[in-house]
This record gives structure tokens, sequence and C-alpha cells, in this order.
């Protein structure tokens, strides 16, 4: 390719509202323009990057036995209201009428039109197992559209979906995606991590999300440098570590607090360690209206260490509020407990809320909390002795650096990833809601096992970019550069020895199926170096007047301090040897 053939536009400055660094080096280096929230133009340089990615994608999931087809973006509601999502997704799902007033949704996933084709299509066992997949564009509707493409509202996606006879098969299809994704993010040279993750309603452990390594990441990762154990930290168990709750020592005290309203300000007043003192927290459920009684409202305290920090997917899993829960408003805490947030804690006469303690709540002693009085904390407080014991002792906490972890293998970290991928087993959650069956040996009709294998193609972009760039811009590996190599001639325009020169290597590289620019534009060489420093091409080839008197150009990788001097002779195979490195 050549640049003035080509699309570039950089600019010097990022717009302002843009957070995270690949967001803003996508917009100076023309990647990406915004048209709305969360929805963009793939740009031409841009576009070359997803091209990479989904022939990586391709290739990998063809090699797995993947079958790939391609369905609608645009689909119609009968299907979402047989799967119960139609009413069930929420606002993310952009619903949207023709001209007859018939209700479509635009796909945010697919698991409802693959679903339909496996019931007509898949007839059989002899069928199975099969994996159809496609690369498409989904739509939702994010409540916060942010960071570029990497949280868009419209986005491309690969979703696979496999379909197997039982449990065991499903399993091995789950298993064949999990490679196929661990060779694919390797292929891009990517920095990455599988990390079990929540499972939600369907259960059972098979659930891994790929994370990409970035401290600019959304998700925090828990995993044991002493093992292989990894997940996000909405699944991680928070260990405690003990479960014996030591003998009190001391007697309950009501303590003046005065303004002091969070934990820390308490265990700096009293000169304690935060670890003694624990923190209240007040959720409400809604029940239902009954034939007998009208709709009820159950107020939780929730009660975890100071320091610590309440987990609510954890929380939305716990009997009486795995149907939702939300924050109670001042009026219920009041009501409940007599005083306003900032002094509540679990000694109340005659407790008209249930108290859940996190593990290592449950297992102190001596500790502090609020008195349910305006400025006051109790101190020396003891279960079973100051009060009863709680109606709920579970993990409800984050995990944090430290703790042990759940295989035993020693204390844990916690680094931040981007979620780019996500394999998740489903069991017969589509196929029952669809009555989506298979002929046995048998003869006799049973529910399909259904798996879902997602990468967030798109989103992969600004993955790549937050773990791979520096103060001058993107630093592509390899596999997903726009381009491999660029040539920057400097004189272009004035010199014909140059031109020559760039003019045959361009042609030379191109023999050899090098994917190679050659900038042609006859720039400035600062502005054009800092072009392609931005694009973050990994090599770069200059070549001068200087340098050919002595038959000579200049190799620099994007990382490299400093150039290397490459003779005319050797260029080829010296760039050559450098791509395939
Ligand atoms: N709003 C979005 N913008 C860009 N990519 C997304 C977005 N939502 C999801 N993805 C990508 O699609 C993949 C599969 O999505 P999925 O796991 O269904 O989403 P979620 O984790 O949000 O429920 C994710 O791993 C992610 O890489
Ligand atoms: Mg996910």
């Amino acid at each position: 390719m050549k640049a003035s053939q080509f699309f570039i536009s950089t600019l010097k400055e990022a717009p302002a509202d843009a957070e995270v660094i690949s967001h803003r080096l996508m917009l100076r280096a023309g990647f990406i323009k915004r048209l709305s929230a969360g929805i963009y133009s793939y740009m031409p340089m841009g576009l070359r990057v997803i091209r990479k990615v989904e022939a990586i994608v391709r290739d990998e999931m063809n090699r797995a036995g993947a079958v790939e087809l391609l369905m609608p973006v645009v689909q119609p509601a009968e299907l979402w209201q047989e799967s119960g999502r139609f009413q069930k997704y929420g606002p993310e799902l952009l619903r949207l009428k023709d001209r007859h007033e018939r209700d479509f949704v635009v796909q945010p996933t697919s698991e409802e039109v693959i679903t339909d084709i496996a019931r007509q299509e898949l007839r059989s066992y002899r069928a199975l197992p099969k994996n159809f997949y496609h690369i498409q564009t989904k739509f939702r509707d994010e409540r916060r559209p942010r960071f570029g493409v990497m949280r868009g509202r419209e986005f491309t996606m690969k979703d696979a979906y496999s379909f197997d006879r039982d449990v065991a098969c499903a399993g091995l299809s789950y298993q064949r995606m999990y490679d196929a994704y661990v060779r694919i993010f390797t292929r891009m040279g990517l920095v990455f991590r599988a990390v079990a993750a929540d499972t939600g309603a369907i259960g059972g452990d098979r659930s891994h999300e790929f994370q990409v390594i970035a401290d600019t990441g959304e998700d925090a990762i828990v995993y044991s440098p002493a093992s292989d154990y990894a997940a996000n930290i909405e699944l991680a168990e928070a260990v405690p570590s003990t479960t014996t709750r030591p003998a009190p020592n001391e007697s309950m005290r009501n303590t003046p607090t005065p303004g002091k309203a969070t934990c820390e300000a308490v265990a700096s007043l009293l000169h304690i360690p935060l670890e003694r003192t624990v923190k209240s927290l007040v959720l409400a459920t809604d029940e239902a209206a009954t034939a007998g009684s009208g709709p009820k409202t159950v107020i939780w305290l929730l009660l975890v260490r100071g320091d610590h920090a309440l987990n609510e997917v954890k929380v939305g899993k716990l009997p009486g509020l795995d149907n939702g829960f939300r924050f109670a408003t001042g009026s219920e805490i009041a009501r409940a407990f007599g005083c306003q947030p900032g002094y509540l804690g679990p000694m109340v006469e005659g407790r008209r809320f249930k108290v859940v303690a996190d593990r290592t709540v449950a297992a102190m002693s001596d500790f502090v909390c609020g008195a349910n009085v305006p400025d006051h904390h109790l101190t020396g407080v003891n279960w079973g002795r100051d009060l009863p014991e709680p109606d709920l002792v579970a993990d409800i906490r984050n995990v944090e650096v430290g703790d042990p972890a759940p295989d035993g293998s020693g204390p844990l970290s916690i680094q931040r990833g981007i979620e780019v991928g996500h394999v998740f087993f489903l069991g017969t959650k589509y196929s029952e809601a669809m009555k989506a069956t298979y002929l046995d040996e048998g003869g006799k009709p049973q529910l399909l096992q259904m798996g879902c294998y997602g990468i967030g193609i798109t989103r992969l972009l600004g993955a790549a970019i937050e773990q791979n760039h520096d103060a001058r811009g993107m630093i592509w590996p390899d596999a997903l550069a726009p381009f491999s190599i660029v040539l920057c001639p400097i004189g272009y325009d004035r010199s014909d020895a140059v031109r020559t020169a760039a003019d045959n290597l361009y042609g030379q590289l191109q023999s050899l199926g090098v994917d190679a620019i050659l900038d042609d534009r006859g720039e400035r060489p600062g502005a054009m170096f800092a072009d392609w420093e931005l694009i973050g091409v990994p090599h770069r080839i200059v070549l001068s007047d200087r340098g050919l008197k002595e038959a000579t150009v200049e190799y620099q990788g994007r990382r490299d301090a400093g150039a290397t001097p490459v003779s005319l002779a050797e260029v080829r195979a010296f760039v050559k040897a450098k791509l395939d490195a």
C-alpha cells in the first residue's frame, strides 16, 4: 500500500472526553470516528486491524471444527418472547417496530436465532456435535457506553454456539473452544489469563472469561501466583483467615463518636485498627402481593469488616436475595433502625430486619459497630453475649490481596483485566424454552445441550492498545498491526535516489508477500515518524540520501531505543527475518 492512496488522518490532540489511553490513541491515529454515544465508524486504518483480528479468530474457529454462518442483525421479537428474554433483557435490548407495528430487536447476541435454526436442522443424534459461529454487528444500549470501542453500543462480536447430545459431550465442545481461545489470544501476541467466571442462574463451573491484563481494565482478577487458580473477583471465594471466634475480652460500651460516620473515621478516633470495625449496609427486597397479604418489603442488614468491600454478585445468590434486591431508602432505614446511616449496627431491641454477616465478621469478637444512635458507636460487641447470632453467615465480600487462596496454594494477588472473550456452558436453558430437541438412537426426543462462546472483536483493539503503548502512541503486536512494516523515505518528493530505492524495496517486499506501506507523501521526517509511531506500526525502514551513499538504510523496531544500519543488499532478508521472528 502507498500512503498517498490510503487514508491517513492523525491528530495532535485527542478530544477531551476520551478517558482511557486506547480511546485517545484510536481517535488521534484516525482508527475510529465517533458518530454517536458508543457508535463509531471504523476508519480505514482501524478496519485493517479489525480484519486481522477476524482472520485469526476465523482461522482458529475453523481449525477447532466450528462452522461459520451469518445470522441477521434485526430479529423478530417472537423468538425472543419464546425464550423469555424479550421481557427479561431490560433496557440494553434495542426494540423496534416495523411498518406493520410488529416487534423486532437488534441482536445483542444470537441464542434465540441459532436455537431456532438448530431445532429445525439438527434433528438427529447423527447431526451432533455441531458448533455454529458468526462474526456480526451487535447492539447493546449500554447505560454507560465508554472507553471508545471497549464498551460501545454498536460493536462486532464473534459468537459461537455448540450443540451436543449430553452434558459430557458438551464438556468436550466447551474444552475445544477454551483451547481455541488460548491459541487465538496467544497468536495475537497478548498477555492474557483465563479466569473462572460467574455462571449466574445456570450454575456449575463451566464459565471462563479471557482477560487481557491491563491496569485500566474494568474487571478485577483474583489469582494465585503459586497455582493456576484464577477467578473474576465477582466469583472468587473470600476465605476467612480464621473461622474460630476468640472469646470475648471486653465489655460492651456505648461510645460517643460525633461526626464519625465511616469505619475509617471511627477507627482513627478510637485509635484502633480498621480490622476491628464492622460496616453496615442496608438492602431491601420486595415481595409481590399474594391473595392473603399485600406487597411486603424485607429489610436486610449486611455486615462486612470495616476494611472489606461488599460483593453484590455474591449477595444476589443468597436465599431471599436471589430474586433481586435494592438499597433501602432513607425512610425504610429510619423505620427499621431508628437512626440514619453512619451509625447503624445489628444491635436493636426486637430486630425488624434480617442480619447477614460475612464469614469474617461472624468470626470476630470485641468488634466496633454503629449503636443505632446518632453520633455513637458500640465497642466490645460480641455475638451471642450481646446480640443474637446472625440470621445467615455467608461469603458476601470481595477478596483482598493476601487472602488465602481457596485451593490452599497461598496468598492471593489481584490484577486488572479487560474481558475480551467468554466461554459459557448453557445447558438446556434455551433448548428447553424453545423446545429444541434431537432424536436419539432409540428415536426418543432429547433436549440439545448448548454452549455459547463470545469474542469482542472490536473491543480487542482497545484491549491490545491498553496493553501495548508508550508516550508516542500504539505499539501493535505483529499479528494485529495495520501494516507490518512502514518504509519512510526522507525526501521522496525531492531525491531521485531515495525515491528509486524506496520504490524498489517496496516492490521487493510486496513480492515477498509482506504487508508493507510506503510513505510517499513527502512529509517532513519529524511529522512522518510521529505519525507512524502514533499508529504503532511495529517495524520501520528509513531511507535517506545520506544512508544510500553508503548503500545502507536504517531499521528500527517500534520498541527499539535506536536505529540499526542495514546494508541495501541484505535488507530484504533482514526484514523477512524480523517479521518471521
Ligand atoms: N458493549 C460492548 N462493547 C464492546 N464489546 C463488548 C461489549 N459487550 C460485550 N462485549 C464483548 O463481547 C464478549 C461476549 O459478551 P458477553 O460475555 O455476552 O458480554 P457481558 O460480559 O457484557 O455479559 C465479551 O467478552 C466482550 O469482549
Ligand atoms: Mg461476559
